[in-house]
């Protein structure tokens, strides 16, 4: 099974985001990965959903929305409202995930749990059939451009094996250095869903590397 690609806008020029996700609309990226940053759950604040409200509306792939943010389930409304398709919160975000998960989901958005580096896999037994997807992240959240910490291949595998376990259909999406190399060897450790900031962005060829990706 081919990789879902899933670019991070948090690498695009923030000036000339049109050209930016018309090339996402031309490419074969399969979702478009947005990352909503606060300066307090996470040291550096990115956009909002005023900026959000544009980028929507031009782009033509399924919005997977990431909040790095300090109560997620305050803004279901308005990540509902841009028509996103995927809401991801972090676990360490949310004291009363099994609710905020069923919220997220009410408001007819499928829902996905992060998970930063630190935090162990097994912290999701409880609520693995309950998600559509889970967030490993491969670097600590804030930032685009950051060196994949190795050890997130050691929890693809746990997460497999949790998923095969409980009979949840969870995807397994990872964020952070993603690249040809690193995305390669989590297509082989059993990710469904890769996320690429710099990679793509920063590529001489967008296309091309999202094409790369998704060949993996
Ligand atoms: C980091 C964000 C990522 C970021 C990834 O906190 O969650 O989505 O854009 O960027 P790269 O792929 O450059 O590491
Ligand atoms: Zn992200």
């Amino acid at each position: 099974m081919k990789p879902i690609i899933a670019p991070s806008l948090l690498s695009a020029n923030f000036a000339d985001l049109r050209t930016d996700i018309e090339m996402i609309n031309r490419s074969e990226a399969d979702w478009l990965h947005l990352d909503v940053m606060d300066g307090v759950f996470v040291p550096n604040i990115s956009f909002g959903f005023p900026v959000l409200k544009y980028v929507a509306e031009l782009c033509k792939k399924p919005l997977d929305v990431h909040l790095m943010i300090v109560d997620p389930v305050k803004f279901i409304k308005e990540v509902k409202d841009l028509g996103t398709m995927m809401m991801n919160v972090h676990y360490e975000a949310c004291v009363h995930l099994h609710r905020t998960i069923q919220q997220i989901k009410e408001a007819g958005m499928k829902a996905g749990v992060t998970l930063n580096p630190a935090t162990p896999v097994a912290m999701l037994t409880d609520i693995i059939g309950d998600v559509d997807m889970v967030l490993l992240m491969s670097v600590n959240p804030g930032f685009g451009g950051q060196q994949f910490i190795e050890h997130t291949l050691d929890k693809v595998h746990y997460l497999r094996e949790l998923i095969a376990r409980s009979g949840s259909k969870a995807l397994i999406e990872v964020d952070g250095g993603v690249n040809i190399d690193t995305g390669k060897r989590l297509v082989e450790a059993g990710a469904d869903v890769l996320v690429a900031g710099n990679a793509v962005f920063k590529a001489p060829d967008p296309i091309g590397m999202i094409h790369s990706l998704k060949s993996l």
